[in-house]
């Protein structure tokens, strides 16, 4: 709350509802924006051409869309916005894509940032005030906001009022500034890292699942689509099986093996073809990379229960990247038990890995 009322300052001799007023008309106008809403995230750029903004193109989660289809439909009817939406699951699996089509069906523009770029409370201020009536604000990784923005978001999504806080000491000042109603989607990887009052605070949460090998290769063969290329039925199979049941990952690949396909100077992206990138590319046949490895064999050979920590070490990598991005999909596939004394292999892990099972013995 600091560094707010140094951006205030000078509005500190005038009553507070001028001050409130120009404060608000200032962020409204850009001055004092300290953030930029975008999102500097290179590969989803590069995606852009692949990501549906319609219903029809969504492919599964279906209980999630049915269930979106209603409220927006209500909200619609009642000329509301739609309820504060929380969206998780692991990256890669739509929920930037889903938020889009939210907006797209609400015909609400949409701004778009994330938490780590909302450091402080004239960031979030800034943003807030930007917002037109009806529009939605995507937050990207919320539960990383620190704790002080939290809580000034909390009369943000229930009342739409933002309470900023001026001087300091005896001469502190609360100002309420009315916000437009919007609608809030946030998204995270990590619901349990997110705080209890926030996630009250949301009136709809939806966990999004890994996607089946059918829906993938539906999203691949869209997508051969629309990249020009055609393919064949077994090889977009094979790309899906092997996608970690997460469309960025089917799509990535996708783009990769279309380029073995050109310089073979193929009509039809191949079966053949698929298998010889698949295995340049280091994937193997239940889709698990180099680091997918490293980690069953860290659990593997540690023969007990294992910490996060102590992973991290032995496989040089980070524990949100472990969390993330490696565990989620090994856990939903049986590869990894998670208790409270560590992560431990299952049976399943010695036989890929070759290895003697400690438990039978
Ligand atoms: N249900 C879906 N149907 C079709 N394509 C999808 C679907 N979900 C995700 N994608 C594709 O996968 C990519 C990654 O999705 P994204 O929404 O960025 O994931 P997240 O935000 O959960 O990390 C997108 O570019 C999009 O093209
Ligand atoms: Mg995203």
């Amino acid at each position: 709350m600091e560094k707010i009322s140094l951006i205030f300052e000078e509005d500190s001799a005038k009553t507070p509802s001028q001050t409130s007023h120009q404060t608000a008309h200032k962020l409204r106008h850009g001055e004092n924006r300290v953030v930029s809403i975008e999102k500097l995230d290179l590969e989803e750029r590069s995606e852009i051409s692949l990501r549906p903004s319609i219903w029809g193109d969504y492919i599964g989660q279906e209980r999630v869309k049915k269930n979106l289809e209603i409220a927006i439909l209500g909200a619609k009817k009642r000329g509301e916005c739609l309820m504060h939406t929380l969206l998780f699951g692991p990256p890669g699996l739509g929920k930037t894509t889903l938020s889009h089509i939210i907006a797209h069906e609400m015909n609400a523009a949409i701004k778009v940032t994330a938490a780590p770029m909302i450091e402080r409370a004239g960031d979030l201020a800034a943003i807030l005030t930007n917002l037109q009536e009806g529009e939605i604000l995507f937050i990207d990784e919320i539960h990383r906001l620190s704790p002080a923005i939290e809580e000034m978001l909390y009369p943000a999504m229930e009342d739409f009022r933002l309470d900023i806080i001026t001087g300091s000491g005896p001469a502190a000042q609360t100002i309420k500034i009315d916000l437009p109603r919007f609608m809030l989607i946030g998204a995270t990887t990590r619901a349990g890292m997110l705080s209890h009052p926030l996630r009250d605070r949301f009136g709809m949460d939806f966990r999004l699942q890994f996607y089946d090998t059918s829906e993938l290769a539906q999203i691949i063969a869209k997508a051969a689509q629309k990249l020009g290329k055609q393919i064949a039925k077994n090889a977009s199979d094979e790309i899906a099986a092997r996608s970690r049941g997460t469309p960025r990952i089917a799509l990535r690949l996708l783009r990769r093996i279309r380029d073995f396909s050109d310089v073979r100077e193929e009509e039809e992206i191949s079966l053949e073809t698929t298998k010889c990138a698949l295995e340049e590319l280091g994937v193997n046949a239940l889709g698990f990379d180099a680091l997918d490895l490293r980690y069953l064999r860290a659990i593997a050979q540690a023969k007990k229960p294992i910490g996060l920590n102590t992973i991290a070490a032995i496989i040089s990598e980070d524990e949100e990247t472990i969390q993330d991005v490696i565990e989620p999909y090994l856990l939903a596939q049986g590869f990894l038990e998670r208790s409270a004394r560590g992560r431990i292999a299952t049976a399943k892990t010695y036989e890929l890995l070759h290895l003697q099972n400690p438990q039978l013995f």
